[in-house]
Parts: structure tokens; sequence; C-alpha cells
């Protein structure tokens, strides 16, 4: 039976190549996506219509809400938690446990559960990198466990768009 993933997404540069780079191939491989977006995200992949087609594509609905106390969970319980893309934002508020919308909340649990292997990349800039919290929170994080992907960002010429095959790789990998 295929796997289930949790898939966070936040209101960075190459969140538009998500479905094509890493819904689609991983729903075509057999997973189940369950996507929650957190409000920035959800503003705009609601302004052009993409929450809609992720929904079609995945059969689920994409979250950026809390649920009201008395409704069920929409979503069905992951196997795998995805944060893809990050922002530095996230990265911040996932290190120190900020639940302030749905997506923070879902993550954070997630790396609160052991069996639940945690995937994120965060999509920053040297300028986030030299914040001084930065490494605060790298090091938070993969002391949980999470695994935390990377790129060349000293490269003089970064390749457009995300490296979904990486990340697929690393999703796909991860137990
Ligand atoms: C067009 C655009 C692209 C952005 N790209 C990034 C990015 O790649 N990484 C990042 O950390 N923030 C980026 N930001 C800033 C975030 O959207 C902003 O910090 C926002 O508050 C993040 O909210 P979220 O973390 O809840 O999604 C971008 C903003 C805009 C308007």
């Amino acid at each position: 039976m295929g796997r289930v993933l949790s898939l966070i997404a936040c209101g960075a540069g190459g969140i538009d190549g998500l479905r094509p780079g890493l819904v689609a191939p991983l729903v075509d491989a057999g997973w189940t996506v369950a996507i929650t977006l957190t409000p920035t995200a959800g503003t705009w992949l609601s302004a052009d219509g993409e929450a809609g087609a992720l929904e079609t594509l995945t059969g689920l609905p994409v979250r950026w809400a809390s649920r009201l106390p008395g409704q069920p969970r929409p979503h069905p319980d992951p196997d795998v938690c995805a944060v893809v893309p990050a922002t530095a934002n996230a990265v911040a508020k996932l290190a120190l446990g900020i639940s302030d919308n749905q997506a923070m909340t879902a993550a954070n649990e997630m790396i609160g559960r052991p069996d639940v292997p945690v995937v994120v990349f965060p999509c920053i800039n040297l300028a986030h990198t030299r914040h001084p919290a930065w490494a605060g929170h790298v090091a938070a994080l993969e002391s949980a466990g999470v695994r935390l992907l990377s790129r060349d960002l000293t490269a003089p010429r970064q390749e457009p768009g995300l490296p979904w095959a990486l990340i697929r790789e690393a999703i796909t990998r991860a137990r």
C-alpha cells in the first residue's frame, strides 16, 4: 500500500513548482499527499486556482485554516512529513515550537512524533543564514532528528526552481 505524506508548504519562491515537481510524481508513485499551507502560501495558491488543482490531484482538501473543534480531521495520519518549501520564518518557528497557524501546528506535532520522519527544505538565501539565530535553529531541528536539506547558496548562479529530484528522493527514503 502507498504511504501518506503530510506536505506543509510555505510562502517561498519555488512553490509554483510544487505540483509538477513534487505532488504529481508522488501521487503517480502511489503516495497519498495531504497538503497544508501557511496563510501566506494559501493566499498565493488560492489566488491563481493552484490550490484547487492540488485538491483535484490529491483527492484531499488543501488546508490552511484550523478545523472547528467538533469537526473531524480532514487529513489521514501521515507516514512522513515534509516542509517544502520552508521559509526562514517557518524554520525559526519550527525550531522554537511556535504553532501559530495550521501548517506550523501540523509540522510541530510531527517533529514531536518519533514514528514520523520529518524532511525540511529551507528555501533561503545567504542573508537568512547570517542571521544570528539561524545556526541555533538548525541545531535545534537536527537534534530532534529533522532531516534538513540544503543547496549551495554560494554558487554564483542558482538553478531556477527547487531541486525537486533531491527533495523527492529524501522523502521517498525517509523512514
Ligand atoms: C514573491 C516572494 C517570494 C518570497 N520568497 C521567499 C523565500 O524564498 N524564502 C523565504 O524565507 N521567504 C520568502 N519570502 C518572504 C515570506 O513570504 C514571508 O517571510 C512570509 O511572512 C512567510 O510566511 P510563512 O512562513 O508563514 O509562509 C517571499 C516573499 C515574496 C513576496
